[in-house]
């Protein structure tokens, strides 16, 4: 009985000696500890032996079992208390915060290049008094052509390769049909934008099957091309910068008389010439004109009473030029590379 007391006793020391908790997770040292103190453990055997040590011998070596119990349940704790604190450290290790970690943010959308620029163009010219008229996509011949003076026969015609649904009805080609509606529903004054989707069928680098334009109409007593360049000008400004400049050049539209191609002066290298103004200096943005009096006479407006200036922009034209965006394609694609460079 005393040999094995103290063969316990010697591996617990041995134990003891050790470097650390005597084992290296909490279950491990809950196992050994069972092995010892538990109901059925190495020391609790040596309880029950006692009945077998005769009445002469049982205080001495019940006085050594209950030592070597005393001593095994003060190196447990001991152990516990060691391997608490190594199983600390190590969580705190593990769990350490790098603040130097770039942080992970929300993904948030962004406002597409034309939804921009069409916001824009409304922001400057709302500011001129300009109101917002919204015309149907699918629309009749008669507004996107015949009332703009260019009859079924018109060679016009060709310069738009439009898309016919039946004979009478198309996908607009133009937001110039806005003006029909407008002034067939209202007389003058007239100051009216008309933002909106158009759709030919032409497809490369520069053009689209859809795109956007924005129409813009004014109409008054004294109304003169003037006045069309002095908008123009402050438009110019506004969109591009405090020193962009107008030039408008003869051009041909049938539904204006006279008509013109507005080029705005390259806000890229300031009208000395580069590749975006291909060496020129000046970049066409859109097409304008005083309304011809057909038109008017069209929306029963009295020619000779009233005149006024038109306008078309391309907005994905504009996108192009005032982002550097070399492709129109880019703006269909829906490419979140793309598309993130534009937020805010
Ligand atoms: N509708 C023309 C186009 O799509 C653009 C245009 C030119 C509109 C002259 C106008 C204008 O109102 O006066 O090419």
């Amino acid at each position: 009985m005393k040999e094995q007391i103290e063969s316990i006793r010697a591996e617990l020391e041995a134990l003891a000696a050790g470097e650390g908790p005597a084992a290296s997770s909490s279950r491990e040292l809950y196992e050994l500890k069972m092995e010892y103190l538990g109901k059925t453990g190495k020391i609790s055997a040596l309880s029950k032996g006692m009945r077998d040590v005769s009445p002469e011998e049982r205080p001495a070596v019940g006085s050594m079992v209950g030592e070597l119990r005393k001593r095994a349940e003060e190196l447990f704790e001991q152990w516990e208390r060691e391997l608490k604190k190594k199983e600390l450290s190590a969580k705190i290790a593990r769990e350490k915060i790098d603040v130097t970690m770039p942080a992970r943010f929300a993904e948030t959308g962004s406002v597409h290049p034309v939804s921009l620029v069409r916001q824009e163009l409304i922001d400057i010219f709302a500011g001129m008094g300009f109101d917002v008229f919204e015309g149907p996509e699918i629309e009749k011949d008669y507004y996107n052509f015949q009332a703009l003076n260019i009859p079924a026969d018109h060679p016009a015609r060709d310069m738009q390769d439009t898309f016919f649904i039946t004979g009478e009805y198309l996908l607009r080609s133009q937001t110039s049909s806005g003006q029909i509606r407008v002034m067939e529903n209202k007389k003058p004054p007239i100051k009216v934008l008309s933002p909106g989707r158009v759709y030919r069928s032409d497809s490369d680098a520069t053009h689209s099957p859809m795109f956007h334009q924005m129409e813009g109409l004014v109409v008054d007593r004294g109304i003169t091309l003037n006045d069309l360049k002095g908008m123009l000008d402050e438009f110019a400004r506004r969109m591009f910068s405090s020193n962009t400049k107008t030039r408008l050049r003869p051009s041909y539209f049938p539904f204006t008389e006279p008509s013109v191609e507005v080029d705005l002066s390259c806000s890229n290298c300031g009208g000395k010439g580069c590749r975006i103004c291909k060496g020129t200096g000046w970049i066409e943005v859109l097409g304008a004109g005083m309304v011809n009096r057909r038109v008017l006479e069209n929306c029963n407006i009295d020619p000779d009473e009233f005149t006024g200036f038109a306008f078309g922009i391309g907005l994905e034209r504009i996108a192009m030029i005032k982002y550097g965006i070399g492709d129109i394609r880019l703006m269909f694609e829906n490419d979140v590379r793309f598309l993130k460079q534009f937020k805010g």
